[in-house]
């Protein structure tokens, strides 16, 4: 180590001091933890990114002027010493890997002194939020926080080591770029020779990685920031990172494959976890039937259960006028061992169903001691009920909950509550990690918003061929080749096989309610780009921030963020977003216009 500060070095790090080094000189440098004086005996404890080591002063090894500045140290002061490791004399700590020795401090150096910090700097703080994020230099001193930043620069590190042996450049691509329709809202730049114009900052690098397949790159990858101006929730930012990749002449399987090679090499180096590959796959028809999501968590099964032809022929109102419903249908879940909750806690989920946008929530309770309570009993014959109790495998103990409804909102509501329980009964261990592949999505989804179909994945998703003819008639049902990567409930990543035929895009614009004006005004450069011989390419990218919080076992993307944005999409340090001068303004030609919330 060679840093040197008013003529000390620093020898090593602070958790790096060993038994081994027991009669050693050493130089330390760091930040005072804590510090306490017994008896004019001092103990400090110095702490860096490694961890803490406890400094003793006495006036056996320190002269007396030291021990007197010494005495003035207070917590976060930053200290340069040298001194000699020896065993604790007192209690050894087992909870610190430094536990057993301490040193003994013969020269001190004051760095700096600090204020009193806003807020102990301590594992898993208590501190709310707002106040951590408001110093969040500070807070970024706690060890979770420094271990997250270790962890998420080391899966950056080995993310380009991997991809760069299996033959990917790493390129970059503009952060001004134009805005184009589809996907979330923009982040709108504007510009001071255009007047009245705006680059928009990148989504993601889609467009790019694409054009340098065109121009023959063959394997790219980038680590990717981008921005979108949406609602932000746990594992959403408006900037985040992707790991973004693109590859020419490939199929879904080459994707696939290196992927899970990749994701294999990641968790070994990492977390010494074993990944088993093959990857499950599941079809997103199977995984919403199944589990009511597209990223099912598979670390617990409580699997949905449909219904629809069991009460078919029954004369309960809720049932029958889901069943008319186009794409209705009647589902269950069975929550093992919740028969017995009381009146309030069934009314909460009825709620949360509610909340989910369901109009309610049916249920039978087989209570523990076999009487058997329900919402709905009344309406059904009871051999209709008895059958309904046994297509869902009900027990005495056991909670039935039914939802009924277009499909959408019944995956919506039974996937939700699955995810309630299984988060309640402690069956979501964050160290078994469960990863799927979600295949075969549908190519378009209806907005009722924008009444019309959208892409669900992007306009240049290649559709599944066979299904391709059955555009005009049944747009719903065509699958794409477009693909998700999900670990214990969460989309770490996703991909697609891209179009490369003139026709498949022009015809997709075309459903998706562009024009050829549009779509040209939009798109010209790919589409020119395009016209020049295009490989078949596809690829992948994942959120980089939410594949770290899986890995470090965090709630949130944020403790993987060094600097992340508050819900309302502000930085609570810089206080950015904020206004600018009016002489800014007028450069770039813009008025702002008084808007009353
Ligand atoms: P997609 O939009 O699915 O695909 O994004 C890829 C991955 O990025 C992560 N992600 C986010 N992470 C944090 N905050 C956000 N606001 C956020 N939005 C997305 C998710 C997601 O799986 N260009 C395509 C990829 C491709 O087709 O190659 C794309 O951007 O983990
Ligand atoms: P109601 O006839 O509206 O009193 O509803 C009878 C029961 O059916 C109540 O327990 C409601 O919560 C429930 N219910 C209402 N709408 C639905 C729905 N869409 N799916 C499932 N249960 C529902």
């Amino acid at each position: 180590m060679a840093e040197s500060i008013q003529g000390m070095k620093r020898t090593c790090r602070c958790a790096e001091v060993t038994e081994e080094m027991i009669g050693q000189e050493v130089t330390l440098m760091g930040w005072v933890q804590k510090n306490r004086n017994k008896g004019g005996i001092l103990f400090v404890d110095l702490r860096d990114r490694t961890g803490l080591i406890q400094l003793i002063f006495e006036n056996t090894t320190i002269d007396a002027e030291s021990l007197e500045r010494a005495s003035h140290i207070r917590s976060e002061y930053v200290l340069a010493v040298r001194g000699t490791v020896q065993k604790r004399a007192g209690a050894v700590n087992e909870k610190l890997a430094t536990g057993t020795i301490e040193v003994a401090v013969s020269e001190l150096r004051i760095l700096s002194e600090s204020e009193t910090p806003p807020f102990p700097i301590e594992e898993d703080s208590k501190t709310k939020d707002e106040l951590r994020l408001k110093y969040r230099t500070l807070d970024l001193r706690r060890p979770d926080l420094q271990r997250n930043l270790k962890m998420r620069s080391d899966v950056a590190y080995l993310t380009r080591q991997f991809f760069h042996n299996e033959g990917f450049y790493e390129i970059e691509t503009p952060m001004l770029g134009k805005s184009t329709p589809e996907g979330a809202r923009d982040y709108l730049v504007p510009s001071r020779v255009h007047p009245g114009s705006f680059y928009a900052l990148p989504q993601s690098p889609q467009l790019f990685k694409q054009m340098l397949m065109v121009s023959g790159f063959d394997r790219y990858i980038q680590i990717a920031r981008c921005f979108r101006d949406e609602d932000l929730r746990a594992d959403r930012q408006p900037e985040f990172t992707q790991i973004d990749m693109e590859l020419s002449f490939v199929d879904q399987e080459d994707v696939i494959d290196v992927n899970e090679r990749y994701l294999q090499f990641l968790f070994k180096e990492v977390l010494d976890v074993d990944v088993q590959l093959p990857i499950p796959r599941m079809s997103w028809q199977e995984a919403m039937d199944r589990f009511g999501s597209d990223k099912p968590d598979l670390r617990f099964g409580m699997e949905l259960v449909d219904v629809s032809d069991v009460v078919r022929g029954c004369e309960f109102a809720v049932f029958q006028n889901a069943l008319a419903k186009k794409d209705g249908s009647v589902r269950g879940l069975n929550v093992k061992g919740k028969g017995g909750l009381g009146r309030k806690q069934i009314d909460k989920l009825v709620d949360f169903a509610k909340g989910c946008g369901a109009g309610g929530l049916a249920y039978i309770q087989l209570q523990p001691d076999g009487n058997v309570k329900s919402s709905f009993a009344k309406f059904m014959k009871e051999d209709e009920m008895q059958a309904l109790i046994k297509a869902m495998k009900g027990e005495a103990g056991d909670l039935l909950l039914f939802a009924a409804d277009r499909n959408k909102i019944v995956w919506n509501v039974l996937g939700a509550l699955r995810l309630q329980f299984g988060e309640e009964m402690g069956l979501m261990d964050p160290k078994d990690f469960k990863f799927v592949w979600i295949t075969e999505f549908p190519l378009l989804e209806w907005s009722d918003e924008e009444n019309r179909y959208m892409a669900m994945h992007h306009p240049f998703t290649m559709p599944v061929e066979e299904d391709w003819p059955h555009v005009d008639e049944e747009p719903g049902s065509v699958r794409a080749k477009a693909y998700d990567i999900v670990l214990n409930g969460n989309e770490i990543g996703g991909g697609s096989v891209r179009i490369h035929q003139d026709d498949i895009q022009e015809k997709m614009f075309e459903v998706l309610g562009f024009t050829k004006e549009q779509a040209r005004e939009q798109f010209s450069f790919l589409l020119q780009a395009f016209k020049y011989g295009v490989p078949p390419h596809a690829g992948l990218a994942y959120g980089l921030d939410r594949l770290v919080m899986l890995m470090a076992g965090a709630d949130s993307i944020r403790d993987v963020i060094a600097f992340p944005k508050v819900k309302d999409a502000s930085d609570l340090m810089t206080e950015a977003p904020a206004p600018v001068e009016a002489k800014q303004l007028e450069e770039l030609g813009i008025a702002v216009a008084d808007r009353k919330e």
